[in-house]
């Protein structure tokens, strides 16, 4: 039975949270791995987790417009949610690129494109996985335009941004989108708490308590390594 805010407080072994915007499930108590979003997928009568023959969605056809004026020639880039490998064919010979996917379509067909500067990899951002994979990477850029969207829990969304503000570099930046910061999944399977529908406010809550500051400009949102005061 997943545990609440109040069962986590009871017991001082459990997870502290490092911010409160308001979730009530602290800790879903299962470990997230490839498949934890499978039955919510198979629910879902539209495209959920497998964009590797889609359209980029709009928010993440934003940022690539970004991407496409940016300063990022020789940079490290993480992808996190692959899609159709839209990041790395933009930024093919440009930037080393690593994307995260939990969609086997996505990384057989990442894998099948035979880029040069690009690995992708399956594994759930919010497991423990994520952070072992990555122990001795860093990176220039960051994008996930579903930040908090398939968040399971609060302990396990926190350790994902936890292993986010390890892995930037000292001028590295995550960089989100408005519009994907808006959406959960919301299927009847494993729906996510709406609180994970992120505002500016929430954002920059979440990031302050990561060290990061939080920077937009019209509908990106851009995370940063905090001054210290
Ligand atoms: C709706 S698709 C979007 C793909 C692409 N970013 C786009 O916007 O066109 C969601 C993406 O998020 C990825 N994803 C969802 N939950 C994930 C998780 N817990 N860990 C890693 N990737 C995840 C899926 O594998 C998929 O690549």
């Amino acid at each position: 039975m997943p545990s609440t805010a109040s069962a986590s407080t009871s017991d001082p072994a459990a997870f502290r949270p490092r911010f409160d915007i308001g979730a009530q499930r602290m800790d879903c108590g299962r470990e997230p791995h490839v498949d934890t979003h499978q039955a919510a997928d198979e629910r879902a009568s539209w495209p959920l987790l497998d964009y590797s023959d889609c359209e980029p969605t709009d928010d993440q056809a934003a940022i690539n417009r970004w991407l496409q004026g940016a300063s990022l020639d020789g940079a490290d880039v993480l992808h996190v949610g692959t899609g159709n490998s839209s990041v790395a064919r933009l930024l093919d010979g440009r930037a080393r690129v690593v994307s995260v996917t939990v969609a086997r379509g996505e990384f057989e067909h990442a894998q099948s494109l035979g880029l040069h500067d690009y690995r992708v990899h399956l594994l759930n951002k919010h497991g423990l996985e994520f952070g072992e994979r990555f122990a001795a990477a860093s990176f220039d850029c960051i994008l996930d335009n579903n930040l908090a969207s398939f968040a399971c829990c609060q302990r396990h969304l926190e350790r994902y941004f936890d292993a986010l503000a390890r892995l930037l570099r000292p001028q590295g930046f995550v960089l989100t989108h408005w519009q994907g910061m808006q959406w959960t999944l919301d299927v009847g399977v494993d729906d996510v708490e709406p609180v994970w529908r992120l505002d500016a406010d929430k954002l920059e809550a979440i990031a302050a308590a990561f060290g990061l500051a939080t920077v937009r400009e019209g509908e990106l949102f851009f995370l940063r390594r905090a001054a210290r005061g």
